[in-house]
């Protein structure tokens, strides 16, 4: 499969077309941001780590009928996906209180949660990502309710799928982000699934295993995200 035009360049991801009108190729990069692109670095290899990890999340996804882009992984920084109809939300999942969570609530991070809880955010970077709740959702039209439903179903399918896969990899999944599309008219999960997207604690010693590294300058980004590739590929 070759890659034709670029079609967009997202912070993370240059997502190119190919001969076929339904298929494109996302390449990954080592560019990291954070703090809506006001932190700007590179992670050496994000981009194959990434691309590695999400490729095997989402064929395991897949088995678990969670419907996803996931094609085929084409090389090291190169996966071939659907091309899905980007609906414009991220949806973060929490298990364990961190992050914006934390702040705004005014918690300690680490504080397990008696259950998951799913945010909405209206993806708009001139906006700062807004967060934003179900009924802003239905009332601007950004998906159906049908489509929110399969959102929410998906969202704690994928928890329910992650959760135990990286509980035997000695990983504690403390919260992620997704994003949904629609392709051929289903639901569709997108993006990636990676210490990009994902707060991943070593489950004895509480490390940080992912993108908060960078975020808060923990140093020992590029060791972090390697710790994860090789327990994902062990427990592939
Ligand atoms: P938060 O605590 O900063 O709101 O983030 C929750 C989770 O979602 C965390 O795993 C990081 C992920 N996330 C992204 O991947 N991209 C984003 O733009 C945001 C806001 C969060
Ligand atoms: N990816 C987002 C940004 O670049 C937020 C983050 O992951 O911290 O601003």
């Amino acid at each position: 499969m070759q890659k034709k035009e670029k079609l967009y360049e997202g912070k993370a991801k240059i997502v190119y077309t190919t001969d076929d009108p339904d298929l494109l190729i996302a390449w990954f990069k080592d560019d990291a941001t954070a703090f809506d692109n006001t932190k700007k670095g590179t992670i050496v290899d994000k981009g194959i780590i990434n691309n590695t990890i999400s490729s095997r999340l989402f064929e395991m996804l897949a088995k678990s009928r969670v419907p996803n882009h996931f094609v085929e992984k084409l090389s090291d920084r190169e996966l071939l996906i659907r091309k899905l109809k980007m609906i414009p939300l991220e949806i973060l999942v929490r298990n364990v209180v961190a992050g914006s969570l934390a702040k705004r609530m005014g918690m300690a991070e680490g504080t397990p949660l008696k259950r998951t809880i799913l945010e909405f955010c209206y993806k708009d970077d001139s906006l700062h990502d807004p967060q934003i709740n179900e009924d802003h959702v239905l009332v601007f039209d950004l998906c159906t309710d049908q489509e929110l439903i399969n959102i929410r179903n998906m969202a704690l399918k994928v928890n329910e799928v992650l959760i135990p896969f990286f509980d035997k990899l000695g990983i504690r999944l403390v919260d992620f982000k997704l994003e949904f599309g629609r392709y051929r008219g289903e639901t569709y999960l997108g993006d990636e699934i990676s210490p990009d997207s994902c707060r991943l604690w070593d489950k004895k010693t509480g490390e940080k295993l992912d993108k908060d590294r960078f975020r808060r300058d923990l140093g020992g980004i590029e060791e972090a995200y390697k710790t994860v590739l090789d327990r994902v590929l062990k427990g592939a």
